[in-house]
This record gives C-alpha cells, sequence and structure tokens, in this order.
C-alpha cells in the first residue's frame, strides 16, 4: 500500500514535469495543484501509470451506441483549462461537467476563503465524483446533479465557470451568473471544430472577447443544450461534417465520382506547421469550408490521404474537392511544406484557389492566437455585424483576422 502511494507522488511529479516542459503548465499555482491531488482517487481500477500519463483519459462511460459520454479529461486538457481560467485564491468557481479530479484541482487553488461548485447530467458520474472527492478530501466541493444549460443558481455568481464537456453555444444562464468582470473557458464548436476558448467580459459590455484560444476536444454536452451536426456521406467511409446551422448542399454523386478520379497535387511552398491556426483561418475567413472525414479504411485504401482522418477543411465547387496535405521539404522552417490535393474535373483550379488560401494565412497570420474571437449575446447588439460570424440559439460567434 505504501509502496503504491509512494508509486504514486513520484508518478504524479513526473506528470507535472512533462506538462511543465510542453509549456502547457505555465503557474506555479496549477504544478501545486497538481501536484497535490491523488488523480488515481478519481479512478478507480485504472492502472497507475496510466491514470499519470498526460495525454490519457479514464474511466469511461459509454452510451448504448457505444459514444463516450463522459471521461475524467486528459490531465494536459486540464492543465490548459486552468492556465486559461487563471483562477486565484478566494474565487467562487463553477465546473460544469464532473469526474471530481478537476473540481478537487480549483478547491486547491482557491484554497479556504474561495469555493467551488460541479455538476453533471449524469447521476453516475455525480456520486462517483462524490466518492472520488470524499477518498481525496475535499468534501467542501458543492456536487450537483443538474442539466448545466441552465447553470446552478444556487451558488451564483462565479468568478470563473469552467465548462468541461463540448457546447455549442453559451446559454444565458452561464452569463447571468458570471461576476460582471468574470472569465468562462469553453471548448466550443463551431464551423465543426472545437477551441478551447477563455472569454472575458467587461463590467458593461456584454459582449465576450476572448484572450487566448487552444485546440482540444471534449465529448458533447447532453440536455437541453445538445446540438448535433450533419453528416453528409459520400462512401460509407467518406463523408463531410456541417455544423447544425450551416445551409450548404453538395452534388454527392459528383464528389463521389471525383473521389475515384486520380487527384493533382500542388505546393504552397510556405511551411507546414501549426495545423491548428491554419485550419481556424480556412474554417474562418472567406467561404464557408465543410470538414471532410473518413474512416481508416479510405486511408488504407489511398481514396484519400491520411490528413482526412482527424478532419481537415475542404474546399468544395461543384463535383471538384481540395484539401491541404503536407510533405517533407528541410528548405522550410519546420521541416515540412503545406501543399493541396484536388480530385475532379477542375482540380487545378479549386486546388489553387486553396493554395491561395494557405499562402494568405502564411504571408499574415502565420503565428500563434492571430484570430480575434468574440461572442456576441442575443441581449447585445447583433445586427450589422461584418466578417466571418455563426449565428448560435443565444448569440453570435464572430472571428476576425486583422
Ligand atoms: C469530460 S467529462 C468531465 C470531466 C471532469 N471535469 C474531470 O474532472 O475530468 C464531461 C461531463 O459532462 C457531463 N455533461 C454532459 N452534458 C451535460 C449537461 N448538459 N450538464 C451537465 N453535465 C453534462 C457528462 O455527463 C460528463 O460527465
Amino acid at each position: 500500500m505504501t509502496l503504491q502511494v509512494d508509486d504514486a507522488i513520484t508518478l504524479r511529479r513526473a506528470m507535472v514535469a512533462t506538462l511543465r516542459d510542453e509549456g502547457l503548465i505555465t503557474t506555479d499555482s496549477v504544478a501545486a495543484a497538481m501536484n497535490a491531488v491523488p488523480r488515481h482517487d478519481f479512478a478507480p481500477g485504472e492502472p497507475l501509470e496510466k491514470v499519470y500519463q498526460t495525454s490519457t483519459t479514464l474511466v469511461p462511460k459509454l452510451d448504448a451506441r457505444g459514444r463516450q459520454t463522459s471521461v475524467v479529461s486528459a490531465s494536459h486538457i486540464q492543465a490548459i483549462q486552468l492556465e486559461q481560467a487563471e483562477v486565484r485564491p478566494g474565487m467562487n468557481v463553477l465546473e460544469i461537467g464532473s469526474g471530481g479530479y478537476n473540481a478537487a484541482l480549483i478547491a486547491e487553488i482557491v484554497g479556504p476563503t474561495g469555493s467551488v461548485t460541479t455538476v453533471d447530467i449524469d447521476a453516475d458520474i455525480v456520486d462517483r465524483a462524490r466518492a472520488g472527492l470524499r477518498r481525496a478530501g475535499y468534501e467542501q466541493v458543492n456536487v450537483v446533479l443538474a442539466d448545466a444549460e441552465h447553470g446552478v443558481a444556487q451558488h451564483a455568481p462565479y468568478d470563473r465557470i469552467i465548462v468541461t464537456v463540448g457546447a455549442w453555444d453559451i446559454p444565458p444562464a452561464w452569463l447571468d451568473q458570471l461576476t460582471p468582470d468574470g472569465r468562462i473557458v469553453v471548448p466550443l464548436r463551431f464551423a465543426g471544430i472545437t477551441r478551447l476558448i477563455a472569454f472575458d467580459r467587461a463590467p458593461d459590455d456584454p459582449v465576450l472577447t476572448a484572450s487566448n484560444y487552444r485546440l482540444g476536444s471534449f465529448v458533447p454536452m447532453q440536455g437541453d443544450g445538445a446540438a448535433d451536426e450533419q453528416l453528409i456521406p459520400i462512401t460509407p467511409d467518406v463523408g463531410l461534417r456541417l455544423d447544425q446551422n450551416s445551409p450548404l448542399t453538395f452534388d454527392v454523386p459528383a464528389l463521389r465520382r471525383a473521389l475515384n478520379t486520380t487527384p493533382a497535387e500542388s505546393w504552397s511552398g510556405t511551411p507546414f506547421d501549426m495545423p491548428d491556426e491554419l485550419e481556424l483561418f480556412l474554417l474562418t475567413n472567406g467561404p464557408e469550408l465543410p470538414m471532410l472525414h473518413a474512416a481508416q479504411a479510405a486511408v488504407d485504401q489511398s481514396v484519400v490521404n491520411r490528413t482526412v482522418r482527424i478532419g481537415t477543411p475542404a474546399l468544395v465547387r461543384g463535383g471538384t474537392f481540395a484539401y491541404r496535405i503536407k510533405r517533407e521539404n528541410p528548405q522550410m522552417v519546420s521541416g515540412f511544406e503545406t501543399g493541396v490535393i484536388a480530385h475532379g474535373p477542375e482540380a487545378e483550379q479549386v486546388g489553387s484557389e486553396l493554395l491561395d488560401m494557405i499562402r494568405a494565412w502564411a504571408g499574415g497570420y502565420y503565428r500563434r492566437g492571430a484570430a480575434h474571437i468574440a461572442y456576441r449575446p442575443n441581449t447585445a447588439d447583433t445586427s450589422g455585424l461584418t466578417g466571418w460570424h455563426t449565428t448560435k440559439r443565444h448569440g453570435v460567434l464572430a472571428v476576425a483576422w486583422l
């Protein structure tokens, strides 16, 4: 038993050191919390080595179709969100989506003068979170069973709301229950992708502006705020994914024919680097692009490039489509060059249109954090918006490249 505890402490220190080395933990307060909280207390049955890896999710719960509805998140994602939140001692914090571990980390940071509430829609997860918090000695955390679409009014107002489930929108309750200068950290889904965004609010201004955003993904929100994406199959293994509010339509038979043609490749002469930033630029700066997705089988049969496995923005024009690829090129700073592959009768033209977009990003925005993201709730003036924006149920999300 003592050996187990010693092992856990050693593994925990190694986890924190790795997260620091990767630049994901940047403050002493987050490092101290992650060193203090026994993560294994929240993941019964999981091997210690796995518990303290930085990119592993734990104790998944699956629905009837085998999809994950809950996990204890990977520690690298938790580190990113905690750093984004800039939680300080004495704050009142709401965590949306429970597991217990992250709530315990927040409780460590806010200390005895602060308070933490965590809410989950699933009674099993609430029970498990409570048990873990008891085991680890964080019984002061309020654990609530509810649909977080409506927040948790009884412990509001919150200085920070940390959302640990994939949200498609920012419901009014979250803003009503946030202090006037509070911050919401939320994995927001838009244009077929998710970004972990830290939104700040200024007193007397209903508009939320993002202080930073990072790559990351979460299980989707259930309950009143659930949102489905559109999936348009081209073949059983290849499809286009669109936001639920997208009006785009496609000539599927023509695209299916295009998939069977020999594609044309062209190269941009710009480095392949920060693909998540390029992806965001392509999706929020110009014509609306769907995300092209493929099953492993389509990659194995060379129907599509392997970049499509995790999804990539595609420029679709009639029966032609193009998407970005990469190749090794030692002359590029990153050692790789971005290119384009295009299928269909207009492959050359559509490929060159996408190359121009890639070069525009490389020429003007080749850095982290170049996008300016803002969310205007419906209580603000949402008329007259220019630039890329998408209308959600409770507000408008806008992305500008300045
Ligand atoms: C990734 S897990 C949370 C992980 C947790 N924060 C931790 O400590 O690692 C996401 C959770 O959100 C919950 N959830 C989904 N929709 C919800 C909703 N509408 N309200 C509250 N919880 C929800 C799921 O049941 C799931 O347990």
